[in-house]
Protein backbone atom coordinates (compact mmCIF):
# COMPACT_ATOMS: atom_id res chain seq x y z
CA UNK A 1 0.00 0.00 0.00
CA UNK A 2 1.07 3.23 -1.11
CA UNK A 3 0.35 6.83 0.54
CA UNK A 4 -2.32 8.88 -0.95
CA UNK A 5 -3.61 12.71 -0.77
CA UNK A 6 -7.03 14.06 -1.46
CA UNK A 7 -7.43 17.72 -2.49
CA UNK A 8 -7.59 20.19 0.64
CA UNK A 9 -11.31 20.88 0.21
CA UNK A 10 -11.78 17.32 0.41
CA UNK A 11 -14.27 16.86 3.25
CA UNK A 12 -14.32 13.09 4.95
CA UNK A 13 -17.17 12.35 7.40
CA UNK A 14 -19.60 9.66 8.46
CA UNK A 15 -22.93 8.04 7.61
CA UNK A 16 -26.03 6.71 9.82
CA UNK A 17 -29.82 6.37 9.98
CA UNK A 18 -32.51 7.39 12.36
CA UNK A 19 -33.86 3.98 12.75
CA UNK A 20 -30.70 2.15 12.69
CA UNK A 21 -29.48 4.38 16.01
CA UNK A 22 -32.23 6.45 17.51
CA UNK A 23 -34.06 3.39 19.54
CA UNK A 24 -38.05 3.17 19.61
CA UNK A 25 -39.18 4.35 16.66
CA UNK A 26 -42.44 3.36 17.52
CA UNK A 27 -44.43 5.14 15.20
CA UNK A 28 -42.68 3.17 12.10
CA UNK A 29 -44.11 0.30 10.22
CA UNK A 30 -40.73 -1.14 11.17
CA UNK A 31 -41.53 -1.42 14.56
CA UNK A 32 -44.80 -3.53 13.82
CA UNK A 33 -42.93 -5.71 11.46
CA UNK A 34 -40.34 -6.47 13.87
CA UNK A 35 -42.95 -7.77 16.21
CA UNK A 36 -44.85 -9.23 13.40
CA UNK A 37 -41.86 -10.96 11.52
CA UNK A 38 -39.50 -12.65 14.13
CA UNK A 39 -37.83 -14.48 11.79
CA UNK A 40 -36.49 -11.47 9.55
CA UNK A 41 -35.86 -9.68 12.72
CA UNK A 42 -34.13 -12.07 14.98
CA UNK A 43 -33.19 -8.89 16.73
CA UNK A 44 -35.89 -5.94 17.98
CA UNK A 45 -34.48 -2.58 17.69
CA UNK A 46 -35.72 -1.72 21.33
CA UNK A 47 -33.15 0.99 22.48
CA UNK A 48 -30.71 0.79 19.40
CA UNK A 49 -28.13 3.01 20.32
CA UNK A 50 -30.30 4.92 22.34
CA UNK A 51 -28.81 7.94 20.33
CA UNK A 52 -32.40 9.65 21.10
CA UNK A 53 -31.46 10.01 24.16
CA UNK A 54 -27.37 10.02 24.02
CA UNK A 55 -26.98 12.06 21.29
CA UNK A 56 -25.22 15.18 23.13
CA UNK A 57 -22.28 13.20 23.96
CA UNK A 58 -22.72 10.69 20.75
CA UNK A 59 -21.76 14.00 18.62
CA UNK A 60 -19.14 15.49 20.91
CA UNK A 61 -17.61 12.33 20.37
CA UNK A 62 -18.08 12.83 16.53
CA UNK A 63 -16.96 15.69 16.93
CA UNK A 64 -13.44 14.70 18.77
CA UNK A 65 -13.13 12.41 16.10
CA UNK A 66 -12.31 14.79 13.65
CA UNK A 67 -15.66 14.11 10.74
CA UNK A 68 -16.32 17.56 8.72
CA UNK A 69 -19.90 15.94 7.61
CA UNK A 70 -22.31 13.98 9.03
CA UNK A 71 -25.21 11.91 7.22
CA UNK A 72 -28.41 11.68 9.19
CA UNK A 73 -31.94 11.00 8.90
CA UNK A 74 -34.82 12.11 10.55
CA UNK A 75 -37.67 9.72 11.46
CA UNK A 76 -40.58 10.94 9.70
CA UNK A 77 -42.65 8.72 11.60
CA UNK A 78 -42.10 10.91 15.27
CA UNK A 79 -42.62 13.64 13.12
CA UNK A 80 -45.82 13.27 12.35
CA UNK A 81 -46.88 9.84 14.19
CA UNK A 82 -50.25 10.04 12.78
CA UNK A 83 -51.34 11.59 9.68
CA UNK A 84 -51.56 15.62 9.78
CA UNK A 85 -50.52 15.87 13.43
CA UNK A 86 -47.22 16.82 14.30
CA UNK A 87 -45.29 16.47 17.19
CA UNK A 88 -43.30 19.63 18.07
CA UNK A 89 -40.80 17.80 20.90
CA UNK A 90 -39.61 15.67 18.17
CA UNK A 91 -39.15 18.38 16.11
CA UNK A 92 -37.52 20.31 18.71
CA UNK A 93 -35.14 17.73 20.00
CA UNK A 94 -33.84 17.32 16.02
CA UNK A 95 -33.62 21.22 16.04
CA UNK A 96 -31.59 20.54 19.25
CA UNK A 97 -29.15 17.93 17.46
CA UNK A 98 -28.77 20.26 14.57
CA UNK A 99 -27.66 23.01 16.57
CA UNK A 100 -25.37 20.33 18.69
CA UNK A 101 -23.74 19.41 15.21
CA UNK A 102 -23.17 22.76 13.04
CA UNK A 103 -21.77 24.43 16.69
CA UNK A 104 -19.34 22.04 16.44
CA UNK A 105 -18.66 23.12 12.45
CA UNK A 106 -19.99 19.26 11.49
CA UNK A 107 -21.78 19.98 7.76
CA UNK A 108 -25.24 17.97 7.78
CA UNK A 109 -25.87 15.99 4.90
CA UNK A 110 -29.71 15.35 5.46
CA UNK A 111 -31.46 11.76 4.40
CA UNK A 112 -35.45 12.03 4.06
CA UNK A 113 -36.36 8.69 3.43
CA UNK A 114 -34.12 5.82 4.77
CA UNK A 115 -36.53 3.10 4.52
CA UNK A 116 -38.10 3.34 7.65
CA UNK A 117 -42.02 5.39 6.97
CA UNK A 118 -44.67 6.08 9.46
CA UNK A 119 -47.37 2.52 10.28
CA UNK A 120 -50.45 5.39 9.16
CA UNK A 121 -48.92 5.94 6.06
CA UNK A 122 -47.21 2.23 4.89
CA UNK A 123 -51.50 0.88 6.18
CA UNK A 124 -52.58 3.52 2.82
CA UNK A 125 -50.42 1.43 0.95
CA UNK A 126 -47.14 3.50 1.24
CA UNK A 127 -45.07 3.97 -1.93
CA UNK A 128 -46.82 0.87 -3.55
CA UNK A 129 -49.64 3.43 -4.48
CA UNK A 130 -48.33 6.43 -6.43
CA UNK A 131 -51.14 8.60 -5.05
CA UNK A 132 -49.73 8.40 -1.56
CA UNK A 133 -46.84 10.57 -2.75
CA UNK A 134 -48.91 13.51 -2.00
CA UNK A 135 -48.13 12.17 2.30
CA UNK A 136 -44.56 12.60 1.36
CA UNK A 137 -44.42 15.75 -0.61
CA UNK A 138 -46.72 16.96 2.48
CA UNK A 139 -44.01 15.82 5.28
CA UNK A 140 -41.03 17.67 2.76
CA UNK A 141 -43.12 20.70 2.79
CA UNK A 142 -43.52 20.47 6.63
CA UNK A 143 -39.60 19.37 7.43
CA UNK A 144 -37.37 20.95 4.79
CA UNK A 145 -38.49 25.07 6.09
CA UNK A 146 -37.88 23.73 9.58
CA UNK A 147 -34.38 22.34 9.33
CA UNK A 148 -33.12 23.88 6.48
CA UNK A 149 -30.64 26.41 8.00
CA UNK A 150 -28.15 23.43 9.60
CA UNK A 151 -28.84 21.17 6.10
CA UNK A 152 -26.10 21.82 3.57
CA UNK A 153 -26.76 18.32 1.44
CA UNK A 154 -30.14 16.15 1.03
CA UNK A 155 -30.79 12.73 0.02
CA UNK A 156 -34.35 12.40 -0.78
CA UNK A 157 -34.66 8.93 -0.38
CA UNK A 158 -31.56 6.21 0.35
CA UNK A 159 -31.04 3.41 -2.08
CA UNK A 160 -34.11 3.40 -3.89
CA UNK A 161 -32.55 1.45 -6.48
CA UNK A 162 -32.02 -1.16 -4.78
CA UNK A 163 -35.94 -2.77 -6.02
CA UNK A 164 -34.18 -2.98 -8.96
CA UNK A 165 -32.23 -6.31 -7.88
CA UNK A 166 -35.49 -8.27 -8.51
CA UNK A 167 -38.16 -8.24 -11.34
CA UNK A 168 -40.81 -8.48 -8.62
CA UNK A 169 -40.30 -4.75 -7.05
CA UNK A 170 -39.99 -3.45 -10.41
CA UNK A 171 -43.25 -1.29 -9.88
CA UNK A 172 -42.37 -0.14 -6.60
CA UNK A 173 -38.79 0.90 -8.05
CA UNK A 174 -40.76 3.30 -10.77
CA UNK A 175 -43.18 4.30 -7.98
CA UNK A 176 -39.88 5.77 -5.55
CA UNK A 177 -38.38 7.01 -8.77
CA UNK A 178 -41.33 9.00 -9.33
CA UNK A 179 -40.99 9.70 -5.52
CA UNK A 180 -37.61 10.67 -6.07
CA UNK A 181 -38.54 13.44 -9.10
CA UNK A 182 -41.18 15.31 -7.25
CA UNK A 183 -39.31 15.00 -3.59
CA UNK A 184 -36.31 16.44 -5.70
CA UNK A 185 -38.20 19.75 -6.52
CA UNK A 186 -40.42 19.89 -3.13
CA UNK A 187 -36.85 20.08 -1.43
CA UNK A 188 -35.86 22.74 -3.65
CA UNK A 189 -38.83 24.95 -3.52
CA UNK A 190 -37.55 25.65 0.11
CA UNK A 191 -33.66 25.80 -0.03
CA UNK A 192 -30.90 26.60 -2.53
CA UNK A 193 -28.45 23.53 -1.00
CA UNK A 194 -27.92 20.77 -3.24
CA UNK A 195 -30.20 17.91 -3.68
CA UNK A 196 -30.16 14.03 -4.99
CA UNK A 197 -30.87 10.54 -3.49
CA UNK A 198 -28.50 8.04 -2.49
CA UNK A 199 -27.39 4.97 -5.45
CA UNK A 200 -26.48 1.91 -3.92
CA UNK A 201 -23.68 1.31 -6.71
CA UNK A 202 -22.99 -2.31 -7.19
CA UNK A 203 -20.43 -3.53 -9.15
CA UNK A 204 -21.70 -6.57 -11.14
CA UNK A 205 -20.01 -9.42 -12.59
CA UNK A 206 -20.50 -12.64 -14.21
CA UNK A 207 -20.34 -16.01 -12.31
CA UNK A 208 -18.64 -17.59 -15.01
CA UNK A 209 -17.03 -14.61 -17.41
CA UNK A 210 -16.65 -17.29 -19.55
CA UNK A 211 -20.18 -17.90 -19.84
CA UNK A 212 -22.23 -15.44 -22.68
CA UNK A 213 -25.28 -15.71 -20.79
CA UNK A 214 -24.36 -15.04 -17.12
CA UNK A 215 -22.45 -12.20 -19.04
CA UNK A 216 -25.96 -11.17 -20.20
CA UNK A 217 -26.84 -12.04 -16.26
CA UNK A 218 -24.59 -9.50 -15.57
CA UNK A 219 -25.18 -6.79 -17.97
CA UNK A 220 -29.35 -7.35 -17.36
CA UNK A 221 -28.50 -6.73 -13.40
CA UNK A 222 -26.48 -3.74 -13.99
CA UNK A 223 -29.23 -2.00 -16.16
CA UNK A 224 -31.86 -2.57 -13.76
CA UNK A 225 -30.02 -1.19 -11.11
CA UNK A 226 -27.06 1.63 -12.13
CA UNK A 227 -27.62 1.77 -15.78
CA UNK A 228 -31.83 2.20 -14.85
CA UNK A 229 -31.21 5.10 -12.00
CA UNK A 230 -28.04 6.89 -14.82
CA UNK A 231 -30.69 6.75 -17.56
CA UNK A 232 -33.78 7.90 -15.59
CA UNK A 233 -32.31 10.58 -13.51
CA UNK A 234 -30.50 12.24 -16.89
CA UNK A 235 -33.21 11.86 -18.95
CA UNK A 236 -36.27 11.62 -17.29
CA UNK A 237 -36.99 8.12 -19.13
CA UNK A 238 -38.07 5.34 -16.61
CA UNK A 239 -36.50 1.82 -18.47
CA UNK A 240 -37.01 -1.44 -17.71
CA UNK A 241 -36.77 -5.20 -18.71
CA UNK A 242 -40.28 -6.57 -19.49
CA UNK A 243 -42.00 -3.00 -18.65
CA UNK A 244 -43.02 -0.51 -21.03
CA UNK A 245 -41.01 2.49 -20.90
CA UNK A 246 -42.17 5.85 -19.30
CA UNK A 247 -41.32 9.19 -19.28
CA UNK A 248 -41.07 12.23 -16.60
CA UNK A 249 -40.10 15.12 -17.39
CA UNK A 250 -39.40 16.09 -13.83
CA UNK A 251 -37.00 13.05 -13.39
CA UNK A 252 -35.19 14.39 -15.89
CA UNK A 253 -31.84 16.84 -14.05
CA UNK A 254 -33.32 15.87 -10.94
CA UNK A 255 -30.11 15.87 -9.16
CA UNK A 256 -27.50 18.33 -8.05
CA UNK A 257 -24.75 15.72 -7.41
CA UNK A 258 -24.25 11.96 -7.13
CA UNK A 259 -25.05 10.46 -4.23
CA UNK A 260 -22.95 6.68 -4.47
CA UNK A 261 -22.96 4.45 -1.94
CA UNK A 262 -20.71 1.73 -2.49
CA UNK A 263 -19.72 -1.54 -0.60
CA UNK A 264 -18.53 -4.33 -2.68
CA UNK A 265 -19.67 -6.61 -6.20
CA UNK A 266 -21.93 -8.94 -6.47
CA UNK A 267 -22.09 -11.97 -8.74
CA UNK A 268 -24.84 -12.89 -11.47
CA UNK A 269 -25.81 -16.13 -12.80
CA UNK A 270 -28.19 -16.94 -15.97
CA UNK A 271 -29.18 -20.05 -14.07
CA UNK A 272 -30.80 -18.73 -11.40
CA UNK A 273 -34.40 -17.33 -11.49
CA UNK A 274 -33.25 -14.35 -9.54
CA UNK A 275 -29.78 -14.07 -11.31
CA UNK A 276 -28.20 -13.87 -8.68
CA UNK A 277 -24.64 -15.40 -8.71
CA UNK A 278 -22.42 -17.48 -6.20
CA UNK A 279 -19.33 -15.57 -4.60
CA UNK A 280 -16.32 -17.38 -5.04
CA UNK A 281 -15.15 -19.74 -1.73
CA UNK A 282 -11.85 -18.46 -1.82
CA UNK A 283 -12.81 -14.79 -1.92
CA UNK A 284 -14.98 -15.17 1.00
CA UNK A 285 -13.77 -13.20 4.42
CA UNK A 286 -15.86 -14.19 7.04
CA UNK A 287 -15.82 -11.37 9.11
CA UNK A 288 -18.89 -11.86 11.52
CA UNK A 289 -20.17 -15.56 12.00
CA UNK A 290 -23.20 -15.22 9.39
CA UNK A 291 -23.51 -14.71 5.85
CA UNK A 292 -23.16 -11.21 5.02
CA UNK A 293 -23.00 -9.86 1.60
CA UNK A 294 -19.85 -8.41 2.39
CA UNK A 295 -17.60 -11.32 1.91
CA UNK A 296 -15.38 -9.78 -0.62
CA UNK A 297 -13.34 -6.49 -0.33
CA UNK A 298 -13.69 -4.99 -4.13
CA UNK A 299 -12.54 -1.39 -3.79
CA UNK A 300 -11.22 -2.25 -7.58
CA UNK A 301 -15.48 -1.61 -7.82
CA UNK A 302 -14.83 2.34 -7.34
CA UNK A 303 -12.41 2.66 -10.19
CA UNK A 304 -14.45 0.50 -12.41
CA UNK A 305 -17.55 2.55 -12.04
CA UNK A 306 -17.38 5.92 -11.03
CA UNK A 307 -16.28 7.27 -14.55
CA UNK A 308 -20.03 6.49 -15.09
CA UNK A 309 -21.06 9.19 -13.09
CA UNK A 310 -19.17 11.94 -14.87
CA UNK A 311 -21.17 14.97 -15.37
CA UNK A 312 -22.27 16.39 -11.73
CA UNK A 313 -19.83 16.28 -8.70
CA UNK A 314 -19.69 12.88 -6.97
CA UNK A 315 -20.35 11.82 -2.88
CA UNK A 316 -19.70 8.80 -1.45
CA UNK A 317 -22.54 8.64 1.17
CA UNK A 318 -21.49 5.55 2.34
CA UNK A 319 -18.67 2.49 1.94
CA UNK A 320 -17.69 0.42 5.18
CA UNK A 321 -17.07 -2.91 6.39
CA UNK A 322 -18.82 -5.22 9.25
CA UNK A 323 -16.45 -6.80 11.19
CA UNK A 324 -15.28 -8.20 14.78
CA UNK A 325 -11.97 -7.45 13.91
CA UNK A 326 -11.31 -4.07 13.59
CA UNK A 327 -8.18 -4.56 12.19
CA UNK A 328 -10.59 -5.39 8.68
CA UNK A 329 -11.60 -1.96 8.68
CA UNK A 330 -8.49 -0.44 8.71
CA UNK A 331 -7.20 -2.12 5.46
CA UNK A 332 -10.89 -1.99 3.94
CA UNK A 333 -11.11 1.98 4.75
CA UNK A 334 -7.30 2.15 3.28
CA UNK A 335 -8.10 0.23 0.02
CA UNK A 336 -11.01 2.05 -0.91
CA UNK A 337 -9.57 5.43 -0.06
CA UNK A 338 -6.68 4.73 -2.11
CA UNK A 339 -8.81 3.24 -4.95
CA UNK A 340 -11.40 5.89 -4.75
CA UNK A 341 -8.22 8.40 -5.43
CA UNK A 342 -7.49 6.44 -8.35
CA UNK A 343 -11.02 7.38 -9.78
CA UNK A 344 -10.30 11.08 -9.18
CA UNK A 345 -6.99 10.75 -10.77
CA UNK A 346 -9.16 9.35 -13.87
CA UNK A 347 -11.11 12.38 -13.61
CA UNK A 348 -14.21 11.48 -10.95
CA UNK A 349 -15.42 14.69 -9.56
CA UNK A 350 -15.55 13.34 -6.31
CA UNK A 351 -15.84 15.98 -3.25
CA UNK A 352 -16.30 14.18 -0.42
CA UNK A 353 -15.86 10.37 1.55
CA UNK A 354 -18.94 9.36 4.37
CA UNK A 355 -17.85 6.08 6.05
CA UNK A 356 -20.57 3.48 7.26
CA UNK A 357 -20.89 3.56 10.19
CA UNK A 358 -20.04 5.96 12.53
CA UNK A 359 -20.97 3.17 15.13
CA UNK A 360 -22.56 0.00 15.50
CA UNK A 361 -26.41 0.16 15.31
CA UNK A 362 -29.19 -2.02 14.49
CA UNK A 363 -28.63 -3.51 10.99
CA UNK A 364 -31.86 -4.30 9.81
CA UNK A 365 -33.03 -7.37 12.03
CA UNK A 366 -29.85 -7.85 14.06
CA UNK A 367 -27.03 -6.11 15.97
CA UNK A 368 -24.44 -8.70 14.71
CA UNK A 369 -22.93 -7.05 12.06
CA UNK A 370 -20.87 -4.39 13.32
CA UNK A 371 -20.27 -1.31 11.10
CA UNK A 372 -19.03 1.41 13.76
CA UNK A 373 -15.87 3.14 13.50
CA UNK A 374 -17.09 3.68 17.05
CA UNK A 375 -18.18 0.33 18.91
CA UNK A 376 -21.36 -0.27 21.44
CA UNK A 377 -22.23 -1.92 23.65
CA UNK A 378 -25.74 -2.60 23.04
CA UNK A 379 -26.35 -3.66 27.04
CA UNK A 380 -24.70 -0.93 28.57
CA UNK A 381 -24.84 2.03 25.64
CA UNK A 382 -20.79 2.22 26.13
CA UNK A 383 -19.32 3.76 22.88
CA UNK A 384 -15.32 2.60 22.66
CA UNK A 385 -13.12 3.84 19.99
CA UNK A 386 -11.79 1.86 17.62
CA UNK A 387 -8.24 1.58 16.02
CA UNK A 388 -10.13 2.47 12.80
CA UNK A 389 -11.36 5.53 14.20
CA UNK A 390 -8.33 6.71 15.35
CA UNK A 391 -6.70 5.90 11.94
CA UNK A 392 -9.15 7.43 10.25
CA UNK A 393 -8.96 10.47 12.19
CA UNK A 394 -5.26 11.42 10.96
CA UNK A 395 -6.79 10.78 7.57
CA UNK A 396 -8.75 13.60 7.82
CA UNK A 397 -6.00 15.23 10.14
CA UNK A 398 -3.74 14.66 6.86
CA UNK A 399 -6.39 14.49 3.70
CA UNK A 400 -5.09 11.21 3.05
CA UNK A 401 -2.76 8.50 4.28
CA UNK A 402 0.92 9.39 4.24
CA UNK A 403 3.77 6.91 4.17
CA UNK A 404 4.46 6.91 7.99
CA UNK A 405 1.03 6.10 8.44
CA UNK A 406 0.96 3.23 6.23
CA UNK A 407 4.24 2.14 8.49
CA UNK A 408 2.46 2.84 11.46
CA UNK A 409 -1.48 1.42 10.88
CA UNK A 410 -1.18 -1.01 8.03
CA UNK A 411 2.34 -2.37 8.22
CA UNK A 412 2.04 -4.31 11.78
CA UNK A 413 -1.25 -5.96 10.58
CA UNK A 414 0.85 -8.46 8.34
CA UNK A 415 4.39 -9.60 8.98
CA UNK A 416 5.74 -9.67 5.50
CA UNK A 417 8.33 -8.15 4.16
CA UNK A 418 7.24 -5.34 1.75
CA UNK A 419 8.34 -2.65 0.03
CA UNK A 420 7.16 0.91 -0.95
CA UNK A 421 5.04 1.11 -4.17
CA UNK A 422 6.65 4.13 -5.96
C1 LIG B 1 -27.86 0.98 3.92
C2 LIG B 1 -27.58 1.01 5.41
C3 LIG B 1 -27.04 -0.36 5.83
C4 LIG B 1 -25.76 -0.64 5.08
C5 LIG B 1 -25.05 -1.94 5.45
C6 LIG B 1 -26.77 0.34 3.12
O1 LIG B 1 -27.30 -0.26 2.00
O2 LIG B 1 -28.15 2.27 3.46
O3 LIG B 1 -28.74 1.35 6.10
O4 LIG B 1 -26.85 -0.43 7.21
O5 LIG B 1 -26.07 -0.71 3.71
O6 LIG B 1 -25.78 -3.07 5.12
Amino acid sequence: MSSVTFPQDFLFGTATASYQIEGNCIHSQLWEDERKQPERFPDKSGNACHFWELYPQDIELFHSLGWKVFRMSMEWSRLEPEHGVHDEKALARYLDMLERVAGHGIRVSMTLDHWSRPLWFEKEGGFHKRENLRYFLDYINYIVPKVKDYVDSWIVLNEFTNDGMDRKNFGILKNLTVAHGYGYHAVKQHTHAPVSSTHALIAWAAENPQDSLDRLAAQMRDWSTNAYVLHALKTGEMVLPYMDGEYLPELKGSYDFWAINYYTRHYASARKGDMSGERYPHNRFRMIDRPFFLEEFYPDGLVEQLPRFQDKPIWICENGVCAEDDRFRIVYLAQHLMALREAMRRGCDVRGYLHWSAMDNWEWGSFKPRFGLVGVDFESQKRTVRPSALFYKEIIAHSGITEAMVEKWLRPLCDFKTYPIR
